[in-house]
């Protein structure tokens, strides 16, 4: 052998089709510097998602491509660029390319578990990411991230967020004198404080923002929703009946003010006992009747765990003190399946023009 050409490569290779776009990887530009030696094929691919499982899909269609043409091994460095909203002129986040606002319609669901579980899973697949309590009136993610401390500011303009697990935070709860201090917001005033509070923070370049909001129907999201282009919500519900009824209403909101929704997380799903046995306390089917209302996809289903309350409060979010508990687990892999959702949604929208270019794409600082 050893007479592979680079132009046959080439040819196989860009033949590929992509498993989140359904177009070739020739078409969508997303192969750079291809060297072939021997048997032997490197190459760089950009992805539009930090997920794992579309990496392998990718890697296994790449070498069942090449394979015929003889080669042996296929190395390939994968870089990630991940899509970004369209910014409006006055877009108080310019530099952040994801808008995610996790809501629910219901209280006590866990969306603050969720938002915060979520940000730490897409931080951990290498990605950039900032995570913003906008739940005024009862913040949760100092808890939960067991942060306290004053955030800083270099020029007296700007806030810089805190930092913890590698994500930039930033919570109202930082600025009250104790954990324990409540604050009472009226609808006009939170509208205001949540706009300057949005635009006074330092966040950098972020690929993933993800928005905690507070219990009841979408007070944050329209204000949010006027300011800018939100790339869309994960709605987060639990099975029971009596849940969905609001969890309904908050689509519907949503769907009104045209923000889509990329997903829905059914969370205290089941609990597992320790004989193994599943049981489906609060029923079953809530969050795909909700998927379905809001023609999205289910993220995935997050079982009720013990753990998942305990580090919470000890302030260490569970895909972090205990990744491979089936909790922990579930988060990372709704994490991995948002991250695509994004990715098909910005595809969607531009009409295949926001497919990732190989240019501009990052190494991921894979944190696991
Ligand atoms: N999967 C789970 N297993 C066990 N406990 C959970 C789970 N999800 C959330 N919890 C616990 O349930 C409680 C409520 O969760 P959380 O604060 O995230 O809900 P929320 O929807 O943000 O509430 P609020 O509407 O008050 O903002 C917390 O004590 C949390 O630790
Ligand atoms: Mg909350």
């Amino acid at each position: 052998m050893g007479d592979l050409s680079i132009e046959s490569v080439r040819a196989a290779l860009d033949a590929v089709v992509d498993p989140t776009f359904e177009r070739s990887l020739g078409e969508l530009g997303t192969t750079s510097d291809l060297s072939v030696e021997d048997t032997r094929v490197r190459c760089t691919i950009a992805l539009s998602s930090p997920s794992e499982p579309i990496r392998r899909e990718v890697k296994r269609r790449v070498d069942e491509a090449l394979a015929p043409l003889g080669v042996t091994l296929t190395e390939v460095e994968w870089k990630v660029r991940v899509p970004t909203r369209e910014t409006v002129s006055d877009d108080p986040l310019p530099s952040v390319r994801n808008v995610i606002l996790v809501m629910s319609g219901k209280g006590g669901v866990g969306k603050s578990t969720v938002a915060t579980n979520l940000a730490l899973a897409l931080r951990r697949l290498g990605t950039r990411v900032g995570l913003l309590d906008a739940d005024l009136y009862g913040p949760s993610i100092p808890t939960m991230l067991g942060i306290t401390g004053q955030p800083q500011s270099a020029d007296g303009k700007k806030i810089l967020p805190l930092q913890r697990f590698g994500l930039k935070l930033m919570s109202v709860g930082f600025l009250l004198e104790n954990d324990k201090q409540a604050v009472i917001w009226r609808g006009p005033m939170l509208h205001g404080a949540l706009q300057q509070f949005i635009g006074d923070v330092e966040w950098g370049e972020l690929d993933y923002l993800v928005i905690d909001s507070p219990p009841g129907t979408g007070d944050v999201a329209l204000t949010l929703g006027q300011k800018m282009r939100i790339t869309g919500v994960v709605m987060v519900t639990t099975p029971q009946e009596v849940a969905l009824q609001d969890v309904y209403k908050g689509v519907t909101l949503c769907q009104k003010l045209n923000l889509p929704i990329l997903g829905v997380v059914e969370n205290m799903s089941y609990f597992v006992d320790s004989a193994g046995v599943k049981h489906e306390i609060f029923g079953a089917g809530g969050g795909q009747k909700i998927a379905d209302y809001a023609k999205a996809t289910l993220l995935g289903q997050v079982p009720m765990d013990t753990a998942v309350r305990e580090w919470g409060d000890k302030g260490t979010p569970v895909v972090q003190a205990a990744p491979d508990s089936p909790s922990g687990e579930a988060f990372a892999k709704i994490a991995e399946t948002l991250a695509d959702q994004i990715a098909v949604e910005h595809f969607k929208r531009s009409g295949g023009e926001k497919a990732p270019k190989a240019e501009g794409a990052r190494r991921l600082k894979i944190l696991r």
